[in-house]
């Protein structure tokens, strides 16, 4: 089939479906792979404008497939565990934990790590108010429709004794055995197979019609209970206690109360756990005290009170055939092995990451071994090992593989900097993947989310010369897009659109979108907001980076090397003039409540919920005036963990009432009868 016979026919197909779905109201294909159907036709459509239809199937879409869900933003974040493989490094948790509790005794709850999606549920008064999915940690889906449909989640609580407001969190999964029988069905009707039930359960639940999601028989357990009133200091009682208000808690959570009691939890699901009717992928370990928890406290990303110890991943073997390279966009070149097919954890794999030059020395890789493959992290494989008695035997081995000196793609030397392992290709400004990949990411979702251009459309332009770095596309006209085809006006239009609208994206996003190496999103939000604007960031010392919240010696230095680059610069200054945001939107906050009217309040120790920034925000908004430092005056303190032991000491000294996160949370949502100083927080003991 040539291409164009392609986007017909998936236009067609298309459209047949979308009849199904609206107007029969019985699809025959799902949701995701209607949405897999689409990206196909509007990745040719975007190679062929010249074959643009005002009334193709991807005309009714913005590109952004995921975005009808309403975006929701968590009351408290939603973080991840910190990983760990090995029963080393689950002693050195045990061991940092007691450190942090200076000596003194505590238990570990241990429970299986579900594989499935993190929920978060809201319940008002008894009833299921809000489902929200974890989304990007602080913002997610809602999809209290779909999760309606789960009949394992109580949509109204039984009991009486639970608290008015609270959320709850758990794993929406789907049984092994209704994965299997998805499939079945599936493979009969000749659509194409989930590869394993964490896809299956996240692609249901993100459907758009609950019906679907109503008959795939999803399940859900719940693992953590969130809210200012927990009905006692012990996760464990707790989460039994949650069982009798209707939800559906493992039966095989344990409490321990020692190193070894941990590990022979560990050992006997390693085991067992292939008995299950779910998909696990490792154990929970936490701290059962909720006191205890609160004073261990939280790092930028994990809780420090809890960790997930991973189950050994799975692992094939397979012959290794070639080694190609791949530049990414900051010159890094990565070794990949090409290998013959192999089923890998529900997967098909041909090609697995060799990582760096040690790497392959390490493993002695010589063309037709026979190696190991495994998923990290269960998404990317990887070459774990080879198999040296099967080459002692092969007589036919082929050359020994030795990483490459040039460029694969420019022909420049490779350098290594000291102290890396990777190889660069130093070519920054002319070595096309590089080039490529810093406007692909410029234009990537969670960047300018330019989503009129695509990874094709970034090399056809480059390609005829219309773009070579990310400011070029700000000069682009419709009729440069089009060249001498007319018939691509309609399309290059939009395109020409999707990238005026982008000059509207906030400053954390615009800069994270110019690549800045190690500013990840997160770090680039932290500065956006420490900083407020990108002179303030542009005349900042090292050591004002070095303040924000998350960025290290790397990150601070990466970011100061970005900007003394004049051809940095440049591209920056041009950004600016084309209208792009470089400041952080003043937002008058606006008065929300008198709950802290004529209240002096000293905001110390490192937060859990909010930013201390969002914190001085609520003050103000609130009524109250957020002050620097203590004395007589001081209402009270906003005092998060770890406070510092001298103003510890001037609070007690003077008489000033510490107010735990959580109870200042509540001041808020609660509008106070009068604006009494506020009880003498109980963690008051915890900080002595
Ligand atoms: S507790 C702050 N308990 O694992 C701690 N998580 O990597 C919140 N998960 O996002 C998580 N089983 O989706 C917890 N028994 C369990 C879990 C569990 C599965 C998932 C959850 C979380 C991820 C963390």
């Amino acid at each position: 089939m040539t291409e164009r016979q392609q986007i017909e026919h998936l236009r067609r197909e298309l459209h047949r479906h979308n009849y199904n779905y609206y107007i029969k109201n019985a699809p025959t294909i799902s949701d995701r792979e209607f949405d897999e159907l689409m990206v196909e036709l509007m990745r040719l459509e975007a190679l062929h404008p010249e074959l643009y239809d005002a009334n193709s199937p991807s005309q009714r879409v913005g590109s952004d497939l995921n975005n009808e869900f309403t975006q929701v933003k968590h009351r408290y974040p939603m973080l991840s565990l910190a990983n760990t493989y090995s029963r080393d490094e689950v002693q050195a948790f045990y061991d940092r934990v007691s450190q942090g509790l200076d000596g003194e005794h505590f238990d570990i709850c241990c429970e299986l790590k579900f594989d499935g999606l993190s929920i978060s549920l809201v319940y008002e008064n008894g009833a299921l108010a809000r489902a929200v999915t974890r989304g990007d940690g602080d913002q997610g889906d809602d999809v209290t429709a779909n999760i309606k449909t789960i009949r394992s989640i109580p949509l109204l609580l039984t009991g009486g004794d639970y608290p008015d407001s609270f959320e709850i969190r758990g794993e929406v999964l789907m049984p092994w055995q209704s994965f299997e029988q998805l499939n079945q069905q599936r493979e009969l009707q000749g659509e194409t197979l989930f590869a394993n039930p964490r896809n299956a359960a996240s692609g249901t639940l993100k459907s758009k019609n609950s019906s679907v999601v109503a008959q795939r028989k999803l399940d859900a357990y719940f693992y953590y209970l969130l809210g200012t009133t927990l009905p006692s200091d012990n996760h464990y009682d707790n989460l039994q206690r949650v069982r009798e208000w209707g939800f559906k808690i493992s039966n095989d959570m344990r409490t321990a109360h020692s190193l070894q009691e941990v590990m022979d939890y560990i050992d006997y699901w390693d085991k067992e756990r292939s008995n299950l009717p779910v998909a696990t992928d490792g154990i929970v370990l936490k701290v059962n005290s909720v006191s205890q928890q609160q004073r261990l406290g939280y790092t930028a990303k994990t809780p420090r009170w809890a960790i997930a110890y991973k189950f050994q991943a799975e692992r094939a073997l397979t012959r290794l055939n070639e080694v190609t390279y791949q530049v990414g966009r900051t010159g890094a070149v990565t070794p990949v092995a090409n290998m013959d097919p192999v089923h890998l954890s529900g997967t098909v794999v041909r090609r697995a990451s060799l990582h760096n030059e040690d790497i392959i020395r390490q493993l002695d890789l010589h063309i037709g071994d026979m190696v190991y493959v495994e998923k990290a992290g269960e998404i990317i494989p990887q070459v774990v090992g080879v198999d040296t008695e099967a080459r002692s035997a092969d007589a036919a081995l082929g050359a020994k593989v030795e990483f490459v000196k040039t460029c694969p793609e420019c022909g420049t030397p490779l350098v290594r900097y000291e102290g890396e392992a990777a190889h660069y290709c130093p070519n920054e400004t002319t070595c096309p993947p590089q080039i490529k990949g810093r406007i692909e990411h410029f234009i990537s979702r969670d960047a300018m989310n330019i989503d009129s251009l695509g990874p094709e459309t970034i090399a056809d332009y480059y390609a005829r010369g219309l773009i070579n770095n990310v400011a070029d596309l700000y000069q682009l006209t419709a009729e440069d897009i089009m060249g001498e085809n007319t018939t691509r006006l309609r399309s290059a239009q939009k395109v020409v659109q999707g990238i005026e609208a982008s000059k509207q994206v906030p400053f954390e996003r615009t800069l994270y979108a110019l690549g800045i190496r190690f500013v990840g999103k997160v770090t680039a939000k932290q500065i956006a907001r420490h900083f407020g604007s990108l002179d303030a960031l542009l005349n900042c010392t090292l050591e004002d980076l070095l303040a924000v919240e998350g960025v290290g010696e790397v990150i601070a230095s990466s970011v100061k090397h970005y900007f003394a680059e004049p051809k940095n610069m440049e591209i920056v200054s041009r950004l600016r003039a084309y209208g792009l945001r470089f400041e952080v939107a003043e937002s008058v906050p606006s008065r929300q409540s008198a709950a802290l009217d004529g209240k002096n309040i000293v905001i110390s120790g490192v937060f859990q919920h909010h930013s201390r920034e969002q914190y001085k925000e609520m003050i103000e908004t609130h009524g109250g005036k957020n002050v620097g430092s203590i004395s007589a005056k001081t209402s009270f303190i906003l005092a998060g963990q770890n406070m510092g032991p001298a103003k510890l000491e001037k609070a007690q000294k003077l008489g000033i009432p510490l107010v735990s996160e959580d109870e200042f949370l509540a001041m808020l949502s609660e509008p106070l009868v009068d604006s009494d100083t506020p009880t003498i927080s109980t963690q008051l003991d915890l900080f002595k």
